[in-house]
């Protein structure tokens, strides 16, 4: 039967098939030293004068994809081996053949390449530790969220991606031809999740969601998974416990899992599961929190373009309550802090129209940042304006049609809720975990402004 490197711990001294590609390759003293990668795991394999090869050794090359059979050995006290084992191979075949010499994998892309060949060739990137390290990660983090969502019995939807309705403002909507009418691909599945809730009780998504970002950031991306999630019956204060909660548990499964524990280990040293409860900042003390660190902000013109001064550097000037706090500052205001943060209560003029205002405050809502160090904002949520005439007025405030929005409208008619909801960037999440630089390194294949491809 055939192996895989995970299962090898229970077949030490046994003799066992397995596939995989090359690769490392290391040829001494007539051996020939693999580590075999088969997606699982990696595995030393010791090729031997006395191997049985349908191919000379000296055509084996890295990316060639083999067969070998052998006797899995531990290896000698003091070397140093994946698993602590190695495979004594007798026999071993090549399935797929990867070019040698100039054209060889490690001589097309490898850590030290420049990023833009590192994007085009992303298919071959992804074949190396790092990336695929990220990808295993990526794959249990959504598992967890999935296994907290089933225990608080949140079930999954899968809302659609082409839509005829806005959720985050038409500055960063995807256009195309639906048929011959205007649709747009989804920022965000939320009104969709809301319409869920009278008919399934709490749910989530993951979802990708679109957004035609002008700026070209770390943390910004034109496609990116959205998990989301709605939940109704609760207040403010639920909410913010339920993100808690989740995002909580979801680490404690990772962390839980030795081969995912070790990959977040490998690419954030040190890291630690933050202490509960998480900080709570409201929006009015974080611009004055900002005022007094002396972080200022870049004015902007009445089409908010950024202005600059004369000789070229920003024109700069302190926060005021009203202000979006923009990427720069929020993150040199959370590194400072270096612990998550519930950044609340927004103004309602920077905020989504969907927003439930602060009761008695009515120029503030009921919205939740959560920033985490390194990256800044990672989820997005609030509570969900309930009455009707607020509703209605909400769209016209914001110059929206109502007309499209009838089926999210009826929910107003039909039983509403005190409903809330949040949505998290998986990739922002993965950038804070795994102590990634951008969120491009935590996507399979990342869209930004100018890259669609491969
Ligand atoms: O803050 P956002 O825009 O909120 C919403 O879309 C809500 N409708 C979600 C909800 O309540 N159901 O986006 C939510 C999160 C952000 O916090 C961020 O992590 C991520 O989505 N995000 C992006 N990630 C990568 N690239 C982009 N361009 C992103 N835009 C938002
Ligand atoms: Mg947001």
């Amino acid at each position: 039967t055939k192996a895989k490197v995970y299962q090898l711990e229970s077949k030490r001294d046994q003799r066992i098939k397995i596939s995989g590609w090359v690769h490392r390759l290391r040829a001494q003293k007539g051996m020939t030293f693999i580590i075999l990668r088969d997606g699982t795991g990696y595995l030393q394999v010791v090729l031997s004068g006395k191997c049985t090869e349908t191919f000379d050794a000296l055509t084996l090359s890295i990316e060639s994809s083999i067969e070998v059979v052998g006797t899995l050995k531990a290896v000698k006290e003091g070397q140093s081996a994946p698993g602590n084992h190695e495979l004594v191979a007798d026999f071993w075949k090549v399935l797929g053949k990867a070019p040698a010499g100039d054209e060889a994998f490690t001589n097309k892309v490898n850590k030290d390449s420049d990023p833009s060949i590192q994007a085009d060739l992303r298919h071959l990137m992804l074949r190396g530790e790092t990336a695929s390290n990220v990808m295993k990660a990526r794959s249990a983090v959504l598992s967890a969220f999935r296994d907290v969502f089933k225990d608080m019995r949140v079930l999954e939807v899968t809302p659609p991606c082409m839509v005829q309705t806005q959720v985050e403002g038409g500055a960063t909507l995807f256009k195309f031809d639906y048929y011959g009418t205007p649709a747009f691909l989804t920022q965000s599945s939320q009104l969709y999740l809301e319409t869920c809730l009278a008919s399934l009780g709490d749910v989530f998504c993951v979802q990708e969601s679109f957004r035609a970002e002008k700026s070209l950031t770390r943390r910004h991306l034109s496609e990116y998974t959205h998990l989301e999630a709605e939940l109704a019956f609760i207040d403010f204060s639920d909410l913010l416990d339920h993100i808690e909660e989740a995002i909580c548990g979801v680490i404690d499964i990772v962390l839980a899992d030795p081969a995912i524990s070790a990959i977040i280990n490998e690419l954030n040293p040190g890291f630690q599961k933050p202490s509960r409860p998480f900080m709570r900042l409201d929006y009015k003390d974080a611009i004055k929190w900002l005022r007094d660190h002396n972080i200022q902000k870049q004015d902007e013109d009445a089409n908010g373009d950024k202005i600059f001064l004369a000789d070229g550097s920003p024109q700069m000037s302190d926060h005021q309550v009203g202000d979006d706090i923009a990427e720069a500052a929020e993150r040199k205001m959370v590194d400072t802090l270096n612990v998550p943060v519930f950044l609340t209560g927004f103004p309602k003029d920077i905020k989504a129209f969907y927003m439930k205002k602060v009761p008695g405050d009515e120029n503030f809502t009921e919205a939740v940042d959560l920033l985490m160090p390194n990256v800044g904002e990672i989820v997005g949520g609030s509570m969900r304006i309930s009455d009707y005439d607020e509703l209605m007025a909400a769209y016209k405030h914001e110059g929206i049609d109502p007309a499209p929005y009838y089926w999210y409208t009826d929910q107003r008619r039909f039983g509403t809720p005190n409903s809330g909801g949040y949505g998290l960037g998986c990739e922002r999440l993965l950038a804070w975990l795994l102590n990634r630089f951008t969120v491009r390194d935590c996507s399979l294949y990342p869209r930004y402004t100018g890259r669609c491809t491969p």
